[in-house]
């Protein structure tokens, strides 16, 4: 009986301990081809020999006595115990990445991210090795060389970021290729040519960031699908032209479009009142022209400034709540005439309000008092008369006011000289009598905002 029972026990132990050992995840330990590949790659950085902490860290870890899954930067598969991510963001590794470098041995990475690590050269195609990466983070080196044909390998790619460093040429005409691609980043870069559409073919793609490179030429987003998830789209700081085409009415879902300086032409399509998900545009230093279509006014933010815009349409002056949503209108330099409108004082929450340089003319509303919020106005170099109204009762949050280069006269506001959040004031160029005795001392304190 107690043999029985001991044995029993015995019985019981085993199989709760192999049914323990089931039930948690294998924690596999790190592979000897996967530490010793690691460490080739360590060694092929001089910057990288000594573990000289940078920004406090290092790569002291990585060394023969510890499990390699336990390094610092490096994460295993729990299954398989391959590497699966190698982040080694601002490490100064200050080198070209060789076409044999080990790096190419890690076939089962996902995440490589290599942000600002110094690196100069080419980018060797046996990246095309590492097809399972779902993440190529190589921002901020100093690459060069065309866009790397391997990274057509990498069909896996989720986020792909080639930003800031100096690839050039085209794009490859297909890029149809990564069809889980979310995230673009080609900014800063010396990309030339026309801009390929077949990117925006891929329906995972949600951020597109294409600013500050070469391409040019009229663009076209093709035929996007109706379950098109683009988001953010950026065209910033390139040289395309013609007109906006209406296909970018076309993405259901998109937030943010930003078309500063480029040179495209004529006005905004009126399809873009389709959009109803977008918040936020900055049309700013183009050469559009036109009226400034109603369907804007639910926006967050409108940046329309060095364009030649002339009129607003029609329902601007329709209230109602979505126009209350308003931050930021900026409307600078462009080809405005007539009265400032009324409206604008419906925009309760607006925060900056640029109409300079323009030709408006008439007084300053007096309904701007509602505008609470304003850190600021600036309605410079524009032909505005009659007095600088008592606005200011309620602008506890003004920092900037610049109404110079109009034809206002008469006093000066009450109010201005109680706000106490202001640091810029700008009335030069008026006719408005400095006889508030602490105008002359108290103007000598507002700091003009750093450029
Ligand atoms: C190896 O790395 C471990 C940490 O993972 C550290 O405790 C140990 O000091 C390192 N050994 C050497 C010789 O640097
Ligand atoms: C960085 O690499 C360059 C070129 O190989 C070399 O001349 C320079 O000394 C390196 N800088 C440091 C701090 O290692
Ligand atoms: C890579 O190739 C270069 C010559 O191109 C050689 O000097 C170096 O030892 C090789 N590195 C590895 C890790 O095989
Ligand atoms: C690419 O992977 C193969 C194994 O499939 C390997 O033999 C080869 O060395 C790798 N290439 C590079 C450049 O690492
Ligand atoms: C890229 O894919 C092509 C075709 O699938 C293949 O022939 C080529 O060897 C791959 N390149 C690399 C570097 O793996
Ligand atoms: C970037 O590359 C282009 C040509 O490829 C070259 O003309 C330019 O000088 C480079 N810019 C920098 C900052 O290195
Ligand atoms: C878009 O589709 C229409 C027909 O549905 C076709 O005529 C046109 O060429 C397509 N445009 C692009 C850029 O694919
Ligand atoms: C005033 O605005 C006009 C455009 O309306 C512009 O041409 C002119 O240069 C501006 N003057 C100053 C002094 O900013
Ligand atoms: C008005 O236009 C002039 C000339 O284009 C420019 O220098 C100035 O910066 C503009 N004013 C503002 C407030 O942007
Ligand atoms: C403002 O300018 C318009 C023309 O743009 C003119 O008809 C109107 O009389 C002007 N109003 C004032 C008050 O100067
Ligand atoms: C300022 O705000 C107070 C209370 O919030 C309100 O009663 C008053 O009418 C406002 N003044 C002006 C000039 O709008």
């Amino acid at each position: 009986m107690m043999v029985q029972s001991h044995c029993y026990c015995y019985f019981f132990c085993l199989i709760s301990l192999l049914l323990h050992t089931l039930a948690s995840p294998m924690l596999r330990h790190c592979l000897h081809d996967q530490r010793d590949t690691l460490l080739e790659f360590k060694d092929e950085f001089p910057t990288l020999q000594y573990n000289s902490k940078v920004n406090g860290r290092s790569l002291s870890s990585w060394n023969m006595t510890s499990d390699c899954c336990s390094w610092e930067e490096v994460t295993c598969d729990t299954k398989s115990g391959k590497v699966i991510s190698l982040v080694l963001d601002f490490f100064y590794l200050n080198n070209s990445l060789k076409t044999n470098s080990s790096l190419f041995k890690l076939q089962h990475l996902r995440i490589l991210s290599l942000s600002g690590c110094k690196l100069y050269g080419e980018v060797p195609s046996s990246l095309g090795n590492l097809s399972h990466l779902t993440d190529l983070v190589l921002r901020h080196n100093k690459l060069v060389g065309q866009f790397p044909a391997s990274v057509g390998n990498l069909t896996q790619l989720t986020r792909l970021e080639l930003s800031d460093n100096n690839f050039s040429g085209k794009l490859p005409h297909d890029m149809s290729g990564y069809q889980n691609l979310d995230y673009f980043d080609v900014r800063e870069n010396s990309f030339s040519g026309p801009f390929p559409t077949s990117l925006f073919k891929i329906p995972s793609l949600e951020f597109v960031l294409l600013g500050s490179n070469h391409f040019k030429g009229p663009m076209d987003f093709g035929n996007a699908s109706s379950t098109s998830k683009l988001y953010y789209l950026s065209l910033s700081h390139n040289q395309f032209n013609g007109l906006i085409p209406e296909s970018t009415c076309e993405f259901p879902q998109l937030g943010d479009l930003d078309l500063k300086y480029n040179n495209f032409i004529g006005s905004i399509p009126r399809c873009i009142s389709k959009l109803d998900r977008l918040i936020d545009i900055d049309f700013s230093n183009n050469k559009l022209e036109g009226e400034v279509p109603g369907c804007l006014r639910r926006l967050t933010s409108v940046r329309l400034s060095h364009n030649s815009f002339s009129s607003f349409g029609k329902s601007w002056e329709v209230l109602n709540d979505e126009f209350t949503l308003m931050w930021i209108l900026d409307l600078n330099s462009n080809s405005f005439r007539g009265q400032v409108p009324n409206w604008i004082c419906k925009i309760s929450l607006l925060l900056l309000l640029d109409f300079s340089n323009n030709s408006f003319n008439g007084s300053i509303p007096t309904c701007l008092r509602n505008c609470r919020h304003l850190k600021a106005l600036i309605l410079r170099n524009n032909s505005l008369s009659g007095t600088l109204p008592e606005i200011f009762v309620n602008a506890t949050m003004l920092l900037s006011l610049d109404v110079s280069g109009n034809q206002l006269e008469g006093k000066f506001p009450k109010s201005l000289v109680s706000c106490e959040s202001l640091e810029y004031l700008n009335v030069e160029g008026n006719r408005i009598k400095d006889n508030l005795i602490p105008l002359v001392d108290f103007s000598a304190t507002f700091k003009r905002p750093q450029p």
